[in-house]
């Protein structure tokens, strides 16, 4: 059963009665993305998103079989890879998927016991525990397999004072574009396929020792002619959410059946980045060529104070200037939330970004999604996969 969103704590003691230990996460260590052209990525996530050049391995540092250009913003790493030449066993994931997240890496105190808990909780093997060293000092790193060909690689550096892993070198750049304030990854989405999601919401209970706390069901979350069904998993400090996907029966189709359709498979669907100034980022991104979903209608906008109750006093951002960047808010017991929602950053219709900032809400936004779906399908309508 699902806990009361009242009952979440987000601070660093234990927050689930019985909450497992044997899986203590310090938080989220990169996110490698598997692409057809890392350098051109690379720029993308600069140029747009005001990423910051931070690590590069390739040729020059004796990487003979693939390429990986590593960008930061405050505590967000994003790794970006791309193989070298036809034999890489990446090409399959390309092929298979488009570009995609391939590793999400979480940051641990000792990635052998996290390796050896999971593994002897059912997880499927990756890559077993590998030290690998230079003059900086040494990592360990160890993977599972999460679902479809997503992998979780738990990452152990607290011997390493280096920039980022053994193996690459320092990215000097001379194009430095300015950050725009995007500060931590606060959620991460996966979809899986039909009558998936309480497979992997149980796998994430018995291998991760992670909780469920907030449920929707396709009542829930349904327009007139799609829906679909989420669970928020969360590990025991709140640190790293989970929510999974899956798509439910509806006139048309779901959203996440898209995704399934393009992508191949389950994977992941978004990374929700936080800002504390979401009106400065997001012009930011506007400006820098950054796609967002259509704005949802007038009326949403001229509800926005009856659904906000008394935390409209709070609120520092005026109703207008939410609307003019077609940010959208939602409230529940806490306080409220600003989010908004890219296009996909693929060809395909897979991978997107949320931008979000917690007003002391710690929600998904559940009174956006009618909204948030109906923007999305009138975009699938466009790409005929309505
Ligand atoms: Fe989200």
């Amino acid at each position: 059963m699902s806990k009361e969103i009242k009952s979440v704590n987000y601070g660093l003691e234990k927050i689930f009665e019985g909450a497992q230990d044997f899986l203590p996460l310090l938080g989220t260590d990169y996110v490698e993305f598997y692409v057809g052209n890392a350098k051109q990525s690379a720029y993308f996530y600069k140029t747009a998103f005001g990423f910051q050049s931070l690590a590069y391995k390739g040729l020059e540092t004796g990487s003979k079989d693939s390429v990986s250009y590593v960008v930061v913003q405050d505590k967000i790493r994003l790794v970006l890879t791309t193989p070298l030449n036809s034999k890489s066993p990446i090409n399959n994931h390309i092929v298979k998927h488009g570009d995609g997240v391939k590793i999400i890496a979480l940051w641990v105190e000792d990635a052998r016991k996290s390796y050896k808990e999971t593994i002897s909780r059912g997880a499927k093997s990756y890559m077993e525990p590998t030290v690998e060293t230079d003059e900086h000092g040494e990592v360990v790193r160890a993977g599972i397999y999460t679902y479809g060909e997503t992998v979780h690689m738990f990452v152990e550096r607290k011997n390493y004072n280096g920039e980022f892993l053994p193996g690459f070198k320092k990215w000097e750049s001379d194009y430095n574009p300015t950050p725009v304030g995007l500060k931590y990854i606060d959620h991460m989405v996966g979809n899986v396929g039909w009558n998936q999601m309480n497979v992997w919401v149980k796998w994430y209970e018995d291998v991760m020792g992670f909780e469920n706390f907030l449920s929707f069901d396709d009542k829930q979350i349904h327009t007139e002619y799609s829906a679909l069904m989420s669970k928020v998993m969360s590990n025991g400090n709140g640190r790293i959410k989970f929510p999974i996907n899956e798509p439910a029966k509806a006139a048309k189709r779901s959203q996440i059946e898209e995704y399934l359709d393009f992508y191949e498979g389950p994977g992941v669907q978004h990374i929700a980045v936080a800002t504390d100034d979401i009106i400065g980022t997001v012009s930011q991104l506007k400006a820098r060529g950054v796609e967002f979903l259509p704005p949802p209608p007038q009326a949403y906008y001229d509800q926005i104070p009856n659904r906000l109750g008394e935390h409209k006093k709070m609120m520092k951002e005026s109703i207008d200037d939410l609307q003019k960047l077609s940010i959208m808010i939602d409230a529940d017991e806490e306080g409220y939330l600003l989010q908004i929602f890219t296009k996909p950053v693929e060809d395909r219709p897979t991978l997107f970004f949320e931008i979000i900032q917690r007003m002391g809400a710690r929600g998904f936004g559940a009174g956006n999604f009618k909204a948030l779906f109906e923007s999305i399908e009138r975009e699938q309508a466009k790409r005929g996969t309505l």
